[in-house]
C-alpha cells in the first residue's frame, strides 16, 4: 500500500475574485503533489473556500447581495481559476457545507471536553481584514491610524465571547517547536513564531456573538464560532472528520502549505486546538512569500491586481506555472511582471527545451519517416550524457522533497544545457551525410534525454509535458520509469514520432496586460 500524503492550501475567502496570489499558493501546493504522487505516495490535495466571518458579511453587504449568493458566486471563481491552472485537487471544500459545519462542531466539543472552552466577554482590538484579534501591545499608531502588525486598521470590539485556553498551551507549543525543527518552515518564519509564543500568549476568544453567519456553537445559543476555528478545521472535514472513515488515513496532514501572514494560526492556534482535542498534528507548515506585482504590494486602489486566469490565457498555463515556480525562490517573496514571465518563459522553455525537442523530433519526423533512431554507433558522450540527466532528475527530485522548488527546476534546467551542449557537439544535421551510423546514435540519446526531462519537469509543466511525452509515446510518467533502459526498444518496436508543432512557443509581450 502507497505511503499516504495530505497536502493542503489554505481556503480562500470568497470576499472578491481570485488574484495571482492565490494562484500562486495552488500552483506551488499542485506542483508538490504532483511530484510525490510521481514518487508513488498516496495523494491527498485539498484547497477550497473559507465562507465565513464578518469580512464576508461586510464584502456582501457593500455588494449589495446576500452572503450566501457573494460565497457562492465568488467560490465558483476560485474552483474555475483551479480548473484553469491544472490544480489536480482530489477535494475542494466550502465551509458552508452541512458536513464542514458538523465537523466543526465535534472539534468545539472535543476542546470543551478538555476543559479548555470557558465563557467570558473579549474586549479588545480585532482587525477584520485579517478577521484577527490583536494584543494592544502589537498594533502600531494611534487613535484611527491604529494598525495590526500586518498593517491592516483595527477596530475596537467588546461582546460576550467563549475563550479557548490557549495561555496553557504555552509551553507544550514550545516544546513541540523544539522536537521537531520542521514543523514550521522556512526558518524564519519559525523563529518568529517561536519569539510570538515565548512572549506569553493570552486567551483567545473563539466565537462571535454580534453577527450570525457562521458555524453556531453547540448548545450556546447566539454564538457562531470565530471563523478561524472552523476554517481550521476544514483540514480535518475534508476528510470526514468525525468520523474515521476511509479517508482519515491520510491524517495528520504532511503538509499545510500556506502564506506568509497566516503563519500564526497554523503554527499556534491551530496545533493548540488539536492538542486540546486529543488529535494528531500536522508534520509541518510551509509558509511561503507574497507575490508583489513589480515589487508593489497588489491592491485594488493602485489597480494592479491581475486576474490568474487572464494571464494563464495571455501566457499559456504551463508558462505562468513555470515562471512562479521557477522565478520565486519558495518561501521567500517574489515579483511578477509581464516582462519577467516573457523573458524567463522564452529563455528556457521556448529557446532552451522546447527547441531541443523541437529540433530532435522534427528532424526524426523528416528524415527517418517518424522512425525512431537504431542503436547506430555509439560514444562514451551518449553515456556520459544519459548520467548526467540522471543525476539532474535526481537533483531536482531531492529539492522538490525537500521544497526547494526553485533550485529544482534550476537543477533540471542544468540537464537542459547539458542536451544542449551534446547537439551543438555532435551536431547530428552535418552527420545525415558524413555518418548516419553516429547520427542514429545521437538521435536516440536525444529522445532518450528530453524523455527523461519530460518526466521530470511533468509536476511544474503538466499539460505541456504530457504533450511532449505524447509525441514519442511516453506512456510510463513516475520516477521510477525514469531509468527504464527497456522503455526506448520497446517504444521504438511500436510507435512512430508525427511531425511535432512547437510544445513552447516563444512569447510576445501583450499590450494589454502589464
Ligand atoms: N481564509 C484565510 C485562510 C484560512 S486557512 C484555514 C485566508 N484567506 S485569503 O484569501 O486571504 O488568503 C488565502 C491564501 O492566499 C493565504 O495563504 C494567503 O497567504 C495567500 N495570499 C494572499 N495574498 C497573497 C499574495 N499576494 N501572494 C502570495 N500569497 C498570498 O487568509
Amino acid at each position: 500500500m502507497a505511503e499516504p500524503y495530505y497536502i493542503t492550501t489554505a481556503i480562500s475567502y470568497p470576499n472578491g475574485r481570485p488574484h495571482i496570489g492565490h494562484a500562486y499558493e495552488a500552483i506551488a501546493a499542485d506542483a508538490i503533489a504532483r511530484f510525490q504522487r510521481q514518487t508513488g505516495r498516496d495523494v491527498r490535495f485539498q484547497t477550497g473556500t473559507d465562507e465565513h466571518g464578518l469580512k464576508m458579511v461586510q464584502a456582501a453587504r457593500a455588494a449589495g447581495t446576500s452572503v450566501r449568493d457573494l460565497a457562492d458566486e465568488m467560490a465558483g471563481h476560485f474552483k474555475a481559476m483551479c480548473d484553469a491552472l491544472a490544480i489536480s485537487y482530489d477535494r475542494f471544500i466550502r465551509t458552508t457545507e452541512d458536513a464542514h459545519h458538523a465537523a466543526s462542531q465535534a472539534l468545539w466539543q472535543a476542546m470543551a471536553a478538555s476543559g479548555d472552552l470557558y465563557p467570558s466577554r473579549y474586549e479588545g482590538w480585532y482587525s477584520v481584514r485579517d478577521e484577527a484579534f490583536y494584543d494592544e501591545k502589537e498594533l502600531t499608531g494611534e487613535g484611527k491610524d491604529r494598525r495590526s502588525p500586518q498593517g491592516t486598521p483595527v477596530e475596537w470590539t467588546a461582546e460576550e465571547s467563549w475563550f479557548f485556553r490557549l495561555s496553557a498551551y504555552q509551553q507544550p507549543l514550545l516544546d513541540l517547536f523544539a522536537a521537531n525543527p520542521d514543523f514550521i518552515r522556512p526558518e524564519s518564519r519559525r523563529n518568529e513564531v517561536v519569539r510570538f509564543v515565548e512572549g506569553g500568549l493570552s486567551d483567545l476568544s473563539v466565537s462571535r456573538t454580534s453577527f450570525d453567519w457562521g458555524v453556531n456553537v453547540p448548545g450556546a445559543d447566539g454564538h457562531v464560532m470565530y471563523v478561524w476555528v472552523d476554517a481550521l478545521t476544514n483540514y480535518l472535514s475534508g476528510l470526514g472528520y468525525p468520523d474515521e472513515g476511509a479517508d482519515w488515513k491520510y491524517w495528520p496532514a504532511d503538509l499545510h502549505l500556506i502564506g506568509k501572514d497566516i503563519v500564526r494560526f497554523h503554527a499556534v492556534y491551530w496545533p493548540a486546538f488539536l492538542l486540546s482535542a486529543g488529535i494528531a498534528l500536522p508534520k509541518q507548515v510551509f509558509g511561503h512569500g507574497f507575490l508583489l506585482h513589480r515589487g508593489e504590494k497588489m491592491s485594488k486602489s493602485i489597480g494592479n491586481v491581475v486576474d490568474p486566469i487572464e494571464l494563464a490565457e495571455a501566457f499559456g498555463v504551463d508558462a505562468l506555472r513555470y515562471f512562479l515556480l521557477r522565478d520565486v525562490s519558495f518561501g521567500q517573496d517574489g515579483s511578477y511582471s509581464a516582462e519577467a514571465i516573457v523573458t524567463r518563459v522564452n529563455a528556457e522553455l521556448a529557446n532552451s527545451f522546447g527547441n531541443l525537442a523541437q529540433r530532435t523530433l522534427s528532424f526524426i519526423a523528416k528524415n527517418l519517416d517518424g522512425a525512431f533512431p537504431g542503436p547506430g554507433r555509439a560514444d562514451p558522450a551518449d553515456g556520459i550524457l544519459i548520467e548526467e540527466m540522471v543525476l539532474a532528475c535526481a537533483a531536482f527530485g531531492a529539492a522538490f522533497g525537500n521544497l526547494a522548488l526553485s533550485q529544482g527546476i534550476e537543477a533540471w534546467m542544468r540537464g537542459v544545457f547539458a542536451c544542449n551542449q551534446y547537439i551543438d557537439a555532435q551536431a547530428p544535421w552535418a552527420l545525415r551525410r558524413t555518418d548516419p551510423e553516429r547520427m542514429h546514435a545521437v538521435l536516440r540519446t536525444l529522445v532518450r534525454a528530453i524523455r527523461m526531462l519530460a518526466i521530470t519537469i511533468l509536476p511544474v509543466v503538466p499539460v505541456a509535458a504530457a504533450k511532449m511525452l505524447d509525441q514519442i509515446g511516453a506512456t510510463e510518467r513516475d520516477h521510477a520509469a525514469i531509468d527504464d533502459d527497456g522503455w526506448y526498444d520497446r517504444t521504438a518496436a511500436t510507435s512512430r514520432i508525427a511531425p511535432p508543432s512547437p510544445i513552447f512557443p516563444r512569447l510576445e509581450l501583450p499590450v494589454e496586460v502589464g
